[in-house]
């Protein structure tokens, strides 16, 4: 087989590449490990910054995003048993944020994606190496169907996440990584009731943090932070509605809906960042180079990101040989990555209750939440980096 670009990975960053190449008429193959279901189950974030939103407008994939999703002008924050709310448009020149869930913006890249034809996605299909990456015809190994094939192409982009292929075939004594790991997790849920706040709620809590999100007016989803070697065998629904309730507790008569839960999983936090994103030809984009804390919701707009300045650079190359787009890739992927692992850190340590934090700490917390709540610089901070940065 031959392609132009071959692409590993069929979520956010792989399918979006892939769309966005043949918008300018280039030819990209993508082979996915799993199977369509799974990749299109998948829960994650759902919340898209304007930037992403544009992108995904702009390329024609914005259509049921458009009719389905729910814009978004502010968030709450909770803590100390009283509410306060962070406007986005009155501190960023009229910018918001769009929810709608990351498996649906899966599920419309995949449909347009197979509606253009041709073996654009091969699902089980498992990259097992990438070869001659120094050269001009790099390539990868693959199985499928128990067969061992090859993809030929002038280029590889590795989209395979955080526990792919692609960042290990990039030389260890080329490649630095940084990374943190977080004393907790996040227990997700999936629960069939409205949300009960219209807009998303960040909630400090002395028992932990606890965070309140939808994906439609009868769906909601909401977390808790956990201890990381918990598990949601010692999470009954009672028990989780009741830890949510105490968790979003304020002065006044708010009350949490609760409804059967549909979903329960735990999730560990991470902030990772492999730099450079690219060596010879082959290429880094999305969870497979960085993972950022959920707290803020960047990982999907880091991924877009990511694949908007690939697909500008490939065209270029491919139109004339100017390689000067894809030699500035990592360098200008990673500006924007850092402020964004800034910001999901700077989230994650304001908001969750770290075990065994010194009371000194926790002071400290507080007042940086108070100060974020009632200062005019600090919210449009926050504001401005929940909708995310034009440039950085
Ligand atoms: N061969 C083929 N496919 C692979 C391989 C492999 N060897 N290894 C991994 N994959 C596939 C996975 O099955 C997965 O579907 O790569 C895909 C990677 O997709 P994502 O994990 O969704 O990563 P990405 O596209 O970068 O999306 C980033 O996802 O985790 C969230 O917070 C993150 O929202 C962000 C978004
Ligand atoms: C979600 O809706 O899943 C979500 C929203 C905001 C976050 C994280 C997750 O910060």
């Amino acid at each position: 087989m031959r392609t132009t670009v071959g692409i590993i990975g069929a979520g956010p960053a792989g399918l979006l590449l892939s769309h966005l190449l043949h918008k300018q008429g280039i030819a990209s193959v993508v082979l996915e490990n799993r199977d369509r279901a799974y990749v299109e189950r998948r829960q994650r974030a759902g919340i898209l910054e304007q930037a992403t939103v544009d992108v995904l407008r702009a390329s024609g994939a914005g259509a049921r995003m458009d009719a389905e999703g729910i814009r978004h002008d502010g968030i709450e924050l909770r803590f100390d048993r009283q509410s306060h709310r962070v406007d986005f448009p009155s501190a960023t020149g009229g910018r918001s944020v769009m929810v709608y869930a990351q498996t649906e913006v899966v599920k419309d890249l995949i449909e347009l994606r197979l509606a253009d034809g041709g073996d654009t996605i091969l699902f089980e299909a498992h990259a097992t190496a990438i070869e001659d990456i120094e050269t001009d015809h790099p390539r990868i190994r693959f199985s499928q169907n128990g067969r061992d094939e090859v993809l030929d192409c002038d280029a590889v982009v590795a989209c395979d996440g955080f526990h792919g292929i692609g960042r290990a075939h990039i030389p260890a004594e080329l490649q630095r990584t940084f990374e943190r790991v977080y004393p907790f997790a996040w227990l997700g849920i999936l629960a069939d009731v409205p949300p009960s706040c219209e807009e998303l709620i960040y909630a400090h809590h002395p028992r932990g943090f606890a965070l309140h999100s939808m994906r439609s007016e009868t769906v909601s989803r909401l977390y808790l932070q956990v201890d990381p070697d918990d598990s949601v065998d010692n999470w009954s629904d009672d028990r989780i509605w009741d830890e949510l309730a105490a968790r979003f507790e304020i002065e006044g008569d708010w009350k949490l809906a609760r409804g059967p839960i549909t979903e329960k999983s735990i999730t560990p936090m991470r902030s990772f960042v492999a730099e450079p994103m690219r060596h010879g030809r082959l290429f880094l984009a999305g969870d497979a180079a960085h993972i950022v804390p959920p707290t803020g919701a960047k990982g999907l707009n880091l991924a877009v990101a990511d694949v908007t300045l690939l697909a500008q650079a490939i065209a270029k190359w491919q139109a004339g040989g100017d390689e000067s787009l894809l030699d500035g890739y990592s360098e200008t992927a990673l500006r924007r990555v850092w402020r964004a692992e800034h910001f999901s850190f700077f989230m994650t340590t304001m908001l969750h209750r770290d075990p065994h934090q010194p009371e000194f700490d926790y002071r400290l917390q507080l007042s940086n939440l108070r100060y974020t709540a009632t200062s005019e610089a600090a919210r449009a901070s926050l504001a401005e980096n929940y909708v995310g940065l034009p440039t950085v």
